[in-house]
């Protein structure tokens, strides 16, 4: 039989657990895990109930860091996250890239439900409808992760509210690296409550121009260069962007970004921002 302490006898230190686990600072809860390919995967988590933002915004989120061989100290490991998931949704999404040897993602991606993250509470960023003057039709292009800013103005109504045609254009090496993208753009025309909030059949105003550089796929090539042949635009039935018609979203590479932002500018397109909003704005998906 085990020896019963009178409860009397008890002090703070004895009421704690032997070794409780410190919760982490700004601690958010997994609620799903879904892995697309040995490289992507998305997830979600609870939302702090003070957190506001702006579809297209990005957030600071990450893992406590290794100990520090000598004082044991644990800190932060954050990284800038686009929110994946729209303005309105009781929970945040994000979609992930996995670099092997990435300090953050090389433990990011074993995250399961039921497990914290740490998730700062300060959104910011330009791919805002906010830094765009009124306009037609919005493109929005982007390159392997880069979809996820997108992702949530794609479930903004705003989106359908503010443009009579919505295009997305996403440029991956493989096939299985346009899943989200796809699933997630099948996924509106499913969706009731959209369909509802915003109008049966909103989602007819999206063209979806998915291309791969490195994997068979129906249409292959950089957006960049099928642009510059006129091929995507006879794709998808309209005219080459102008500043009377056309707003745009930029979220890639850096070359990538550098290389449209250039073409945007020969079509007379400038690039605005929260304090000047003009005609196009740009991220990137990632440092360097
Ligand atoms: C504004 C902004 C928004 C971002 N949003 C996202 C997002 O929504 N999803 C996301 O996965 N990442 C996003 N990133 C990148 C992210 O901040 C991290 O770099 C990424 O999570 C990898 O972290 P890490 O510590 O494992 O490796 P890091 O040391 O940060 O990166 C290691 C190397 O991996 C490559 N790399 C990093 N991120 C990517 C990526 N997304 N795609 C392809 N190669 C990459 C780069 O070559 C980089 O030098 C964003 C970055 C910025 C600046
Ligand atoms: N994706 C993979 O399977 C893979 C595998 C192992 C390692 N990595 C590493 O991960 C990092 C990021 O890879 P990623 O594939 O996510 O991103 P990425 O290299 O930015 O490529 C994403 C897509 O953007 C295209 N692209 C690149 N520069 C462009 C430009 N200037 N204009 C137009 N399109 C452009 C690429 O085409 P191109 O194919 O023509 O470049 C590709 O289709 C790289 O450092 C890479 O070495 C990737």
């Amino acid at each position: 039989m085990t020896e019963q302490r009178p409860v009397t006898q008890a002090t703070p230190t004895d009421a704690a657990p032997a070794k409780a686990k410190p919760a982490l600072p700004d601690a958010q809860t997994v609620t799903e895990v879904k892995h697309y390919t040995d490289r992507l995967f998305s997830f979600r988590c609870t939302r702090p109930q003070t957190l506001r933002f702006r579809s297209g915004e990005f957030v600071m989120i990450g893992l406590m860091g290794d100990p520090d061989p000598k004082t044991g100290r644990q800190k932060p490991l954050l990284r800038a996250y686009s929110i994946a998931s729209p303005s309105w949704d009781e929970e945040l999404e994000f979609y992930s890239i996995k670099v092997p040897d990435g300090p953050l993602t090389s433990k990011l991606q074993h995250i399961a439900v039921g497990e914290e993250i740490i998730l700062r509470p300060k959104p910011v960023g330009t791919l805002v409808h906010d830094a765009l003057l009124p306009g037609k039709r919005l493109w929005f292009f982007a390159t392997g992760t880069g979809f996820a800013p997108f992702a949530s103005l794609l479930r903004e109504p705003q989106t359908y509210e503010d443009y009579d045609e919505i295009i997305i254009t996403h440029t991956c090496r493989e096939v299985g690296e346009l899943t989200y993208g796809h699933d997630l753009i099948e996924g509106l025309k499913q969706d009731e409550l959209l369909n509802e909030v915003i109008g049966e059949g909103f989602w007819k105003k999206i063209k979806y121009y998915p291309t791969t550089t490195r994997e068979e796929s129906p249409k292959m090539g950089r957006i960049t260069d099928l642009m510059r042949s006129g091929e995507a635009f006879e794709d998808l039935g309209t005219p080459k962007l102008s500043p009377e018609t056309d707003r745009a979203m930029i979220c890639g590479n850096l070359a990538f970004n550098l290389e449209l932002k250039d073409m945007l500018e020969e079509f007379g397109l400038e690039e605005g921002a929260n304090s000047k909003p003009m005609h196009y704005v740009v991220e990137k998906a990632f440092l360097d």
